[in-house]
């Protein structure tokens, strides 16, 4: 019998421990979402920035190598309009960055492939059939979330507000997370895009688990068992670990990504729309430093990081996204396993020796 002392989302989801790998898309590997459920906590993986071909494979993959329950994640934001005189002047504003890196200004732009929720990839939910779906900003349409239900699938959200909660809630979510404002990776908002309605986990969550009947799941910050175990007491039924998982092997975190994540202050992450036009915290580096780290003149999401791919090949770390959530210089080099395992047992010892 679990000694957890609230096994809602334990038997709700049918997992072990209360530890979610959270979903980052471009960080999570199937190696990751394996090992984490294999550890006994909820591997989740990312789709934003797969194909449905490429997230076919990767859940045939993971299949393969663990019968535990999985997540898979899911973006579900309004594809923006096209809007090219936008388009120009952000990519105008980058101009002088072209020009110091002698990078051709007149090729095409590349899009950005950040794609939401749609009718092919409730397909390939419906043959796979994981045990849990989770989406970010929001919810896909009502007859997608019929048919992601009807496969059986668990269904989690992001919430970073308590109104944003209850809607959830209303919609049939059968869980929330509750997403912090220190957390790593893009903000979940999807009611408002005001940051100044956006608050911290110790304030979030038990607001959120006063409001909602469903289990709350918590996120941001959380990097070692004292975040577990708090997060417990404000009344949370899981965690859900990010920016943690970034130290281990199994993620795919480009070197200046890594070399950040170990050299910078814990002050020094900011919330950004630079990258892709949605909010999202990082690791404070030049482009963050001297166009934002917000700016009104960046281009729908995603559409803000297409102009800036371009920068990359010549000046990675300058201009590529370093997500991270505020705690992250909490974070240790252990694989994925032992990451799921020491949060859940250290969590649990802090939480019943206290
Ligand atoms: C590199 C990175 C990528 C992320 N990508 C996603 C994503 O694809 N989908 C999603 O729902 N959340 C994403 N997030 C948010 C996480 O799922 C999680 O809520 C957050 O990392 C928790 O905060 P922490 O980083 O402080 O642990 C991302 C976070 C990071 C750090």
């Amino acid at each position: 019998m679990s000694q957890w002392p609230d096994t809602r989302i334990l038997d709700l989801l049918g997992i072990e421990l209360p530890i979610i790998q959270a979903p980052m898309a471009g960080a999570t590997t199937s190696a990751m979402v394996i090992a984490a459920s294999n550890a006994g906590g909820l591997g989740s993986m990312p789709a934003a920035m797969l194909s449905v071909e490429q997230l076919r494979e990767e859940l045939k993959t993971i299949r393969q190598h663990s019968q535990r329950p999985i997540n898979v994640n899911f973006f579900c934001h309004q594809p923006p309009a096209a809007d090219e005189q936008r388009a120009r002047d952000w990519k105008n504003l980058l101009a002088p960055y072209y020009r110091e890196l002698g990078v051709d200004f007149d090729a095409p732009t590349p899009v950005s492939n950040r794609a939401p929720f749609d009718h092919a990839a409730c397909e390939v939910i419906e043959a796979l059939r994981p045990e849990v779906v989770s989406f970010h900003f929001g919810l896909p349409e009502k007859s997608l979330l019929d048919r992601v239900k009807a496969t059986g699938a668990k269904v989690l959200s992001s919430a970073t507000t308590v109104e944003e909660a209850l809607w959830l809630e209303q919609q049939g979510c059968d869980a929330i997370i509750a997403m912090g404002y220190e957390a790593g990776g893009h903000r979940g908002m999807f009611l408002s895009d005001d940051l100044s309605s956006q608050i911290g986990l110790f304030a979030l969550v038990p607001q959120i688990v006063d409001a909602v009947k469903v289990p709350v799941i918590a996120a941001g910050g959380i990097t070692d068992a004292r975040g577990v175990a708090a997060a417990f007491v404000l009344g949370a039924s899981a965690v859900q670990v990010g920016t943690a998982y970034l130290f281990t092997p199994e993620a795919k975190v480009s070197a200046s990504h890594h070399k950040a994540l170990r050299t910078a202050k814990a002050s020094e992450t900011a919330v950004t729309n630079i990258f892709t036009g949605r909010p999202a915290r990082g690791i404070l580096n030049r482009v963050m430093r001297e166009l934002g780290p917000m700016s009104d003149k960046a281009p729908a999401f995603p559409l803000a990081g297409g102009a800036l791919m371009p920068l990359r090949t010549k000046g990675e770390s300058d201009f590529s996204n370093l997500w991270a959530g505020q705690a992250f210089t909490l974070g240790v080099e252990l694989t994925t396993a032992q990451l799921t395992r020491k949060l859940a047992d250290e969590g649990l010892a802090k939480l019943i020796n206290r």
